[in-house]
């Protein structure tokens, strides 16, 4: 057996011990498929048959989905591509801090998982519908901070940015609100080191050149069925590197 055999079998026997047969063979498929075209080529009708494939222990979710009206804060996950939200489960601990730009499902999640919370948001009725979702057992871990930040209002912007920079560092930061490469270029330094920044939608093209933003850092790839959405999305992790060497990150 040749290395390339070994590492994909070694890869296959790790699968199926973490995710079991029917995934595995899924992210088989899908991988096989992926040899031929790339999801971002297909159209979205077919991205969703695609995504189930690759991950079969989602189906559940989107088909409930669709039987029902609750939104992500209702359902108390986080508004983001079901395999980060996997990846979240495992990763969050207690002992976090967390900050995020755009409260909702994410919110309840993280204060469920016992985190210290600070909440950026810059819709004031939003704001509202948020704190009416909050049990107040948890309240007290949580800081909810109203930066209003619409386009005619570009001092709110800049403190809606620089906001990050209260409190911080960070073990985890959610980009998901307002202005994102500018939220995410001010995170980098908030970040602590061996943190993580979680940066939505990044199927978006307006997003396409937020990964030069990490130069140094690990990026993790979450393409997906997504809660309280019937198409597919994208959720990137980015993973600040323990002892960053500065020569290879790009200055702000
Ligand atoms: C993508 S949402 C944030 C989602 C959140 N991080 C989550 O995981 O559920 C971004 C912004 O949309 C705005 N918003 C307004 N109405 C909303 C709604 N019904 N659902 C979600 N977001 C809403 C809020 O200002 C919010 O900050």
């Amino acid at each position: 057996m040749n290395w390339l055999e070994t590492h994909m079998l070694d890869r296959a026997v790790r699968s199926l011990r973490k995710h079991g047969v029917f995934p595995t063979a899924g992210k088989a498929v899908s991988a096989c498929l992926e040899t031929v075209i790339h999801p971002r080529h297909l159209s979205s009708h077919l991205r969703v048959p695609l995504e189930m494939i690759r991950h079969p222990e989602h189906i559940h979710h989107w088909v409930a989905d669709r039987f029902r009206t609750s939104r992500a804060l209702d359902q108390g996950v986080p508004w983001l591509a079901w395999p980060c939200v996997d990846y979240l489960s495992e990763y969050v601990t207690p002992q976090h801090k967390v900050f995020e730009w755009g409260g909702g499902g994410s919110t309840v999640f993280f204060l469920k998982k016992g985190c210290a919370l600070t909440t950026i948001e810059s819709n004031e009725g939003w704001r509202d519908q948020l704190r009416a979702g909050i049990d107040s057992e948890n309240s007290t871990r949580w800081d909810l901070r109203f930066v209003p930040a619409d386009s005619s209002n570009a001092p709110g912007q800049q403190d809606y940015i620089n906001s990050v920079s209260s409190g911080g560092p960070w073990d985890v930061v959610l980009v998901d609100g307002w202005n994102r490469p500018e939220c995410a270029a001010r995170a980098r330094e908030w970040v602590r080191p061996g943190g993580i920044l979680v940066f939505d939608n990044t199927d978006k093209p307006k997003y396409s050149s937020v990964p030069e933003l990490f130069a140094g850092w690990t990026r993790k790839e979450f393409r997906g069925l997504g809660p309280a959405r019937s198409w597919t999305t994208k959720t990137d992790v980015y993973i600040k590197p323990k002892a960053l060497d500065l020569s290879s990150a790009r200055t702000s």
